[in-house]
């Protein structure tokens, strides 16, 4: 197990659709690891793999925020949403790839969510609460959909803008 490293917005391997995932391997079960370690040690909520620069169709998750609570790791392959409520929530959202911004993103207050898990089986559980907003975000990782994707045009320029001299600075060292 691994940690990997993670892509800075802007990135354009974070501004691809990912591939769906075939089966699942000794190499998928491997990279769900580094995922899922890389996210703890952030610490983050959820971690898609395009934000390790690995193009694949798979998230890693737990919302639980009680960090007293047992963890609550969740591997999904090629997720899906199958329904999502009518009613929706507002939450200020943020991303381990755009580190210290935050913005309220408004959406679907509940998703039912399909997925491949690593034990070749299909799950299908629904999200709610901080739940749902991530496992939507993590989708949109997927999708090369970013939260601030979500913003206005104006909001998204700025936080770009303070993420390129992030890196920059980062860069001289
Ligand atoms: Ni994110």
């Amino acid at each position: 197990m691994s940690l990997r490293p993670i892509l800075i917005h802007p990135d354009p391997r974070l501004k691809k659709v990912a591939e769906p995932v075939a089966r699942v391997t000794p190499e998928i079960e491997a990279l769900a690891d580094d995922m899922l370690a890389t996210m703890y040690d952030a610490p983050g909520i959820g971690l898609a793999a395009p934000q390790i620069g690995v193009l694949k169709r798979i998230f890693v998750m737990d919302a639980t925020r009680d960090p007293e609570a047992e963890r609550q790791p969740l591997v999904l392959i090629n997720p899906e949403i199958s329904w999502s409520s009518e009613d929706l929530n507002t939450y200020d959202e943020g991303c381990l790839s755009i580190p210290d911004q935050y913005g309220d993103v408004t959406r679907p207050a509940q998703v039912r969510m399909q997925w491949l898990g690593l034990d070749g089986k299909t799950h299908e559980r629904d999200f709610d609460e901080l739940w749902a907003t991530c496992a939507q975000h993590e989708l949109d990782h997927l999708n090369g959909i970013l939260f601030i994707d979500h913003m206005s045009a104006i909001k998204r320029q700025m936080i770009t803008r303070k993420m390129v001299k992030l890196k920059r600075e980062r860069a001289r060292g």
